[in-house]
């Protein structure tokens, strides 16, 4: 192909208004060049995050600026280096970085500067590609680091995971198990907790759009929560706080149903459990672990290829659809990992 397909902002979302197609022009420039120091990546497959809600609303979120209109939307992608002019990457290496919804991009392979260091190589690469960006890579490293370094599990310990049928919260409910956790995975839908017990195995599943979550808190949980792992925020927050087993550990991944509510919601209601409790809540940012990220990939490929850590990716197809993709994640239309293949 020797053009290169963009899908460049047109407008800005508004409040309550789905990603869609509608909000993008599908463009067509030349196939860019590497300068020296630069080489050029073709993008296999995208992944998503919610925070990409906030690049088109058109204000800065808290760690992103905004993508101006008729830029390239922003968002990581994994891809071969198909040019290099850059010393260190040869063409045929695999890397995963800040694509953007585009079919090539030029990468400097500098991230000296970047709070968020995205570029990642991938020293070992699995096929399908999408899997970096999935359970080998940034959510699988968001599950690792959270869970294993802020979550600090014990054999034995009680996990509650909240939107464990989504991407980074279907690979915790998987390391749980592989440390001897009992886990306990909350989700909206019957469909979704079917999922969770036979595809994830958790021990537990909790609809929390049908079920009362204290009420189930405490049948799961008899001894209360040693580590609740949060993706949702709000009132799901606040029922695992309230049922914070002593010297529990609180893990603040993200909190998708209340981030984007303006002006901010009232805060968490039961953190007097921090003092009753003797309990730990703790936030962390997945790209501040960058320089541990080859040793994390190689233990996620060791259980990957074991068969302890299933591959749970939802796999949309073609660079036109990735705005469905990122919409699912606010919609929960799918279980776990959602990718692009381009
Ligand atoms: N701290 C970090 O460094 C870091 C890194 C990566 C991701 N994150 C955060 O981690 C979380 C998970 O990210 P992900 O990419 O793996 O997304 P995800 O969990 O695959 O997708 C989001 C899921 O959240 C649930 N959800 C959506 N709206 C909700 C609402 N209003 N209330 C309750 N649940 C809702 C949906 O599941 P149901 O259908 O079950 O409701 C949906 O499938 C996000 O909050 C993200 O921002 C943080």
């Amino acid at each position: 192909m020797s053009v290169n397909r963009q899908l460049c902002l047109k407008r800005n979302i508004q409040q309550g208004e789905p990603v869609s197609l509608d909000l993008f022009e599908v463009r067509e420039a030349p196939l860019p060049e590497p300068a020296a120091g630069e080489f050029l990546v073709k993008t296999a497959a995208l992944g998503f995050s919610p925070a990409q809600r906030a690049y088109l609303m058109g204000t800065a979120s808290r760690f992103h600026a905004p993508v101006d209109l008729g830029e390239v939307m922003r968002g990581r992608g994994v891809g071969r280096v198909m040019a290099s002019r850059h010393p260190d990457f040869r063409e045929g290496d695999v890397v995963a970085c800040s694509t953007g919804w585009q079919d090539y991009s030029i990468q400097s392979g500098d991230v000296s500067g970047m709070l968020v260091k995205t570029l990642q190589r991938v020293s070992d690469p699995q096929q399908p590609l999408h899997l970096h960006l999935g359970i080998l890579g940034s959510s699988g490293f968001s599950a690792y680091f959270g869970f294993l370094d802020i979550g600090r599990p014990q054999a034995g310990d009680t996990v509650v995971v909240s939107a464990a049928a989504g991407g980074v919260g279907s690979i915790v409910c998987q390391i749980a198990r592989l440390k001897g956790c009992r886990v306990v995975g909350i989700a909206g839908g019957a469909e979704k907790c079917a999922w969770l017990k036979q595809v994830v195995g958790v021990d537990e599943a909790i609809d929390y759009k049908a079920d009362d979550l204290d009420q189930k808190f405490q049948e799961y949980c008899p001894s209360g929560i040693d580590v609740y792992f949060d993706n949702v925020g709000g009132d799901t927050l606040d029922a695992a706080m309230k049922n914070i087993a002593l010297r529990g550990r609180a893990v603040i991944c993200g909190m998708i149903s209340t981030e984007y509510h303006e002006p901010p919601l009232p805060g968490p209601r039961y953190y007097y459990n921090l003092i009753y409790k003797r309990a730990r809540m703790e936030g962390f940012f997945v790209w501040d672990y960058h320089e541990q990220f080859p040793a994390a990939e190689k233990e996620l490929i060791d259980w990957y290829k074991a068969g302890d850590l299933k591959p749970t990716e939802v796999v949309y197809q073609g660079l036109l659809s990735a705005p469905d993709a990122l919409q699912s994640l606010f919609s929960g239309a799918d279980c776990g990992i959602r990718v692009v293949d381009c």
